[in-house]
């Protein structure tokens, strides 16, 4: 194994860094092993002039785990290379759900591990994708707040996130998805250990609603609180896309957002998605 020939750049956040010096394409298994051990510990990689093909993105995912989908389009263009409508398309409205902070598949019974997510065609402006740390958040968190939210649960829901955007999911629809809601919907702690440093973090989003205990709208109000809270700050990144780039983000920990751009620009980015582990990623109503 060779620990010195990867350049590693921690970024001036709590989180995160670029790492040169490296052919994704192309590791070895000792590579593979250090890679891994940078990534529990800065969450997210950034991975300059990588140029992935299709093939070579998924190889490397599955080097993180085992995949929950291989690989995704998230793009505002259609195969023929037309621009989808900015409003009324579904896929954009699933993009424009996207601009809110979330984690991934935590609708689903069992919440994403994390991503790699490559940039293909990107607008002259916007079109970043930000990332906030929840382990960092947690931690700056008031003791009080921290007494009030342990044991606090909260559902999860796409239906829900989606709707202020009159979206609703279902398979008939072009936007295929990476997934839908199940019934029930999955209850998740709001206060998450991760499974491989043992760090405390917050797991919240734009897909959580629903506190039991709680009204709907103080539920709403604590949420909001929460999020407002925790993505400021040196706690948050936002990366500024090359053609070529490719990240792989910790989503048990991060969450994450695109920023705004001209949805009459191009934008197309490839997502591979890594399964969360069923003991420690599934909802609570999953296990
Ligand atoms: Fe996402």
């Amino acid at each position: 194994m060779n620990k010195e020939h990867f350049s590693v750049t921690k970024l001036d956040k709590t989180f995160g860094a670029t790492v040169r010096d490296v052919k994704l394409s192309k590791l070895t298994e000792g590579e593979v092993k250090e890679l891994y051990s940078l990534w529990l510990r800065h969450s997210l990689l950034i991975f300059p002039d990588q140029h992935l093909s299709t093939i070579e993105q998924i190889e490397f995912a599955k080097l993180f785990g085992v995949m929950e989908f291989d690989l995704a389009p998230i793009s505002n263009v259609r195969s023929d290379g037309s621009i989808r409508d900015p409003v009324d398309d579904d896929v954009v409205k699933s993009l424009r759900g996207n601009m809110e902070w979330h984690h991934d598949s935590t609708y689903m019974p069992i919440q994403a591990k994390g991503s790699v997510f490559t940039a293909h065609q990107v607008p002259e402006e916007g079109g970043e994708t930000g990332w906030a740390d929840m382990t960092a958040a947690y931690k700056a968190l008031d003791p009080k707040m921290k007494d009030k939210i342990e044991g606090l649960s909260a559902y999860h829901s796409y239906v829900y996130s989606q709707a202020k955007y009159k979206h609703k999911p279902q398979e008939e629809s072009e936007f295929s998805g990476y997934g839908f809601d199940v019934d029930p919907h999955p209850f998740r702690p709001l206060v998450k250990t991760h499974p491989e440093t043992g760090r405390k973090s917050l797991l919240i989003g734009r897909h959580a609603y629903g506190i039991p205990g709680m009204s709907k709208k103080d539920s709403k109000a604590l949420l909001d609180e929460l999020n407002d809270f925790a993505c400021q700050g040196d706690r948050v990144y936002h990366h500024s896309w090359t053609p070529g780039d490719a990240v792989i983000w910790d989503n048990r920990n991060l969450m994450h957002q695109a920023s705004p751009w001209d949805l009459n620009e191009a934008r197309v980015m490839y997502h591979s998605r890594i399964q969360g582990d069923a003991s420690s990623e599934s909802g609570l109503n999953y296990l």
